[in-house]
């Protein structure tokens, strides 16, 4: 048997044990998730922040360019967060200094989302499209849905950050456990406090691996077939990569993003709330410099109190005030097509494990 075979393949009947992150905010487009897919591993779509109406758009785009599994990802809702008055203006006033910068003249305010009712209907999706894989992070959805999901014959992936997470998630009924190392681009999975889930890759993957029974799927830092290769070794049946699909042909990343992340270096990704309110890894720039030691506002409301400026930032090519998420394996990302890049990671994995 060859390095790619084992039961994560078996369960998931994909060929490759390797994922393309789900990865929201734009980049993980129908394109790139099905062409992920049809070389052989599985691309998953980034839907915490897509309507309804958005996934099923992208599930039926994907399906008329594979009839491979893919994957979808939900963000599981905190509904009990909130903020003072005082906080939310205070805040408004902070980033008013930089919308005003960026030309835009309404004065910044929070907007009102309901991510209860948003969550739901993205369930409701998934179910009625019967999706193949579904992953979440930020929370364990409750037991009602796992075993709507179940009943779907639905793949069910949890996102953990230690240990007892995986634990957590096992106990839930996950089929896989993604083990997201700090090295890793975007927001932390942590389910409970945010400064119990920053344990690196190298140490997180054999302790999740001993503790669960479900494969374990690595993520963070995982850029080519060194990273895959290391973290088998590890424990880990599944390699989970972010950072090195942005920067291919079919990514959605705004161009501005993709050049910061191939001219960004290890030390200069950082672990920011700026931007969100949550803990996420990205390269720093001015807006993350800047609001270091600023009273934030929890998740989501930081995240849609930026929104706009972020938008606008985007808008005018201004990286200072993006959010430019990469993990801290950023210098090895490449501009290249997943094609190619799936020929590297499979082809070097099979000449590293396999001596081929
Ligand atoms: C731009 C970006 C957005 C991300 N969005 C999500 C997301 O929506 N859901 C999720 O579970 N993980 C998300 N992640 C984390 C990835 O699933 C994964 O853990 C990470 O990319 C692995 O580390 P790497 O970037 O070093 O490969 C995101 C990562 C990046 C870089």
């Amino acid at each position: 048997m060859g390095w790619n075979r084992n039961r994560l393949t078996e369960k998931l009947d994909i060929q490759y044990p390797v994922f393309q992150a789900p990865m929201a905010g734009g980049m993980t487009t129908p394109r790139l998730i099905s062409e992920v897919s049809n070389s052989g591993g599985l691309g998953n779509m980034g839907a915490g922040y897509m309507n309804s109406d958005e996934i099923r758009e992208d599930i039926r785009k994907i399906r008329s360019l594979t009839d491979k599994p893919f994957g979808v990802n939900l963000f599981v809702p905190n509904l009990g967060v909130s903020a003072q008055n005082e906080e939310i203006s205070r805040m408004e006033e902070v980033l008013t200094q930089y919308s005003s910068e960026l030309g835009i003249k309404e004065k910044l305010l929070l907007p009102k989302k309901d991510y209860g009712t948003l969550y739901e209907k993205q369930l409701e999706v998934v179910f009625e499209e019967s999706v193949p894989v579904c992953s979440f992070t930020f929370g364990i959805p409750d037991s009602n849905v796992i075993r709507e999901l179940n009943k779907q014959g639905t793949i069910i992936i949890g996102t953990a950050t230690n240990v007892n997470e995986a634990v957590e998630w096992e106990d839930a009924g996950a089929d896989l456990i993604v083990a997201q190392g700090s090295e890793a681009g975007g927001h932390r999975g942590t389910l409970h406090k945010e400064e119990s889930g920053l344990i690196g890759s190298m140490a997180l993957i054999p302790q999740v691996a001993d503790a669960v029974s479900k494969p374990v799927v690595a993520a963070g830092g995982i850029m080519d077939a060194r990273g895959i290769a290391a973290a088998m070794m590890l424990g880990a049946a599944g390699f989970q990569l972010g950072t090195v699909f942005l920067t291919c042909r079919e990514s959605g990343a705004n161009p501005i993003y993709k050049n910061a992340i191939l001219n960004a270096t290890e030390e200069q990704t950082v672990l920011t709330k700026a931007f969100s309110g949550k803990l996420a890894r990205g390269i720093s720039n001015r807006f993350t410099e800047e609001m270091e030691g600023q009273q934030l506002l929890p998740y989501p409301l930081q995240n849609d109190m930026t929104a706009s400026l972020r938008k606008q930032a985007a808008k005018l090519e201004h990286p200072e005030f993006m959010s430019l998420w990469a993990g801290q394996g950023v210098r090895m990302a490449e501009e290249i097509t997943v094609k190619e890049l799936m020929l590297k990671l499979v082809k070097g994995t099979e000449a590293l494990i396999d001596g081929k």
